[in-house]
Order: C-alpha cells, then sequence, then structure tokens
C-alpha cells in the first residue's frame, strides 16, 4: 500500500490543499489504483513555506502544484 499524504493544515489549505487533494485522488481512480494507494490527510507537516505539501509512504514531495501532480504521481506512486 502507497499512503499519499495531502497536508490541511492552515497555510497549505489556503493555498488549495483541497484541489491538490482531489487532483490526487482523481489521478488514483485514472490509474486504476484504488484499493493500492491510500490518500490521507494531516495537519501541518511543517513545511508551510513550500507551498501545499504531500508526501508519499512520508517522502516529502518537491513543490507540488496543481499541473504537476501527474508528473508527480506518476513518478513518486506508478512507477513504485
Ligand atoms: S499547514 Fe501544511 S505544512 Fe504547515
Amino acid at each position: 500500500m502507497v499512503v499519499v499524504t495531502v497536508c490541511v493544515g492552515s497555510s497549505c489549505y489556503l493555498r488549495g490543499a483541497h484541489k491538490i487533494a482531489e487532483a490526487f485522488e482523481a489521478a488514483i481512480l485514472r490509474h486504476g489504483l484504488r484499493g493500492r494507494v491510500e490518500l490521507q490527510g494531516a495537519f501541518c507537516m511543517n513545511r508551510c513555506l513550500e507551498g501545499v505539501a504531500v508526501a508519499v509512504n512520508g517522502e516529502p514531495l518537491p513543490r507540488v502544484t496543481e499541473g504537476n501532480v501527474e508528473d508527480l504521481f506518476c513518478t513518486y506512486v506508478v512507477r513504485r
């Protein structure tokens, strides 16, 4: 099981964490990985200045935007 964690703390929420979470959920479905990838939320991951904080199995991802979710998903989730 791969765990994708999206920070929904106040700073990340204001930066659009809900949209990032939706984009990861869509990627999970698009790649047919429901049941193999778990999407969860977390409160402040102590990376408030880096944009919306996201981690895969605890490994922080580089800056996440709505536009690069698919690329990051392929790199950090699909290829695992
Ligand atoms: S609120 Fe998301 S890292 Fe702090």
